[in-house]
């Protein structure tokens, strides 16, 4: 039924605010949630049980991070499942999601998808349909790793590949076709086999074995140095592998490389993330008010993140309406604020962080 006037959302319920949580150093360390994410993050959910059942959120949240390898529905339901609340798949950026946009450009050309998790399907997904991932790219070509033999981990085979494209039969194609780009879609897991292989692509225009030819294009879902996981230090991440791939073509090859870095702190990251966030607010009033319109301008949106030059860059360079919270839980640790990135405010937990915001706004 529909809800007398007198009780529709007030002002601060019908929330002019966003909050976008970074993930890995924030809300999660490897698969463990920490600082008090789950219960900060259900306060962020309507009373009703109902409400919260329909996906409908008392504050519109997303998680913006710049890790992947899976695809986003994958993602939203192990997230909901490790944090015990309802995430829906638009309410998580990955930082290989606007790979997508590249789409209509590479919709049929075979492109190759490098890192840990599902590359393949994930860009499957996105709709591109010539898609290998590197695993199985590099099977085809006999003798491409020299060092295949002496690794103990198993490499998967052609026959129980990640690509979904049921037309796409690469065996005949791929030893034939140039590859017409190469995406890294998460942090890569064989960085030997993947710079060697990535060289030959690159150098040789998409075809290893070959004499050289002009570069495919190259990109990266992120460019993060070093991020926080498990392990008490924090570890290299999609940017190192981006400088170690670039120092060692640059001394091969006479052309210095060639590529795109997506992810935050690119400001348009911080634009779409905007827009999601403004989808899920009139989503949410529109299920609290039971059809009522009602979409006004965000006051204020919050990024939460552990990353001074990656979260609190992003935020600062993306202008207002955010705000920066940076918590202690990942990569930063200092006492003071972070001298070359100043968030706007810094905290222990994201739970503190969650705190504030609601007692700040609500
Ligand atoms: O590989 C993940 C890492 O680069 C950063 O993830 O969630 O801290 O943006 P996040
Ligand atoms: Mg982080």
């Amino acid at each position: 039924a529909s809800r007398p006037f007198s009780q529709l959302p007030s002002r601060s319920e019908r929330s002019s605010l966003g909050i976008a949580f970074d993930i890995d150093g924030v809300i999660l360390r490897g698969r463990t949630p920490i600082g008090g994410a789950p219960q900060a993050l259900r306060r962020l959910y309507g009373d009703c049980g109902i409400i919260q059942l329909l996906g409908a959120l008392k504050i519109p949240f997303l998680f913006l991070t710049n890790g992947g390898g899976i695809p986003e529905s994958k993602r939203a339901s192990e997230l909901s499942e490790l944090l015990g609340i309802n995430i829906v798949p638009s309410q998580v950026v990955q930082g290989h999601s606007p790979f997508k946009k590249l789409v209509n450009r590479f919709e049929n050309e075979l492109i190759v998808a490098v890192g840990k998790g599902e590359p393949a399907v994930v860009m499957s997904e996105y709709g591109f349909k010539k898609v290998l991932s590197m695993d199985e790219y590099a099977s085809y070509f006999e003798n491409i790793d020299p060092l295949s033999s002496y690794k103990i981990w198993t490499t998967k085979q052609a026959s129980n590949s990640n690509s979904t494209s049921k037309e796409f039969t690469p065996r005949c194609n791929v030893l034939l076709d140039r590859v017409q780009a190469a995406f890294v879609v998460s942090d890569p897991v064989d960085w030997g086999r993947d710079i060697q292989v990535l060289c030959d692509i690159l150098r040789t225009g998409g075809l290893p074995g070959k004499v050289n030819g002009h570069q495919p294009p190259l990109y990266f879902a992120a460019d993060d140095l070093e991020y926080q996981a498990a392990f008490p230090s924090e570890r290299l991440g999609m940017g190192a592998f981006r400088l170690a791939l670039e120092s060692i073509f640059n001394r091969i090859h006479h052309n210095a490389l060639e590529y795109t870095s997506f992810g935050k702190p690119n400001p348009f990251v911080f634009k779409n993330a905007e827009a999601i966030l403004r989808h899920l607010q009139s989503a949410s009033y529109h299920v609290m008010t039971n059809g009522h319109p009602g979409c006004h301008p965000f006051k204020t949106l919050y990024m939460i993140g552990d990353n001074p030059s990656v979260d609190i860059k992003g935020a600062r360079q993306a202008g207002h309406p955010w705000f920066s919270i940076l918590t202690r839980t990942g990569v930063f640790r200092g006492e003071e604020n972070h001298a070359e990135f100043p968030a706007d405010l810094v905290v222990d937990t994201v739970e503190e962080a969650v705190d504030y915001i609601l007692r700040t706004e609500c």
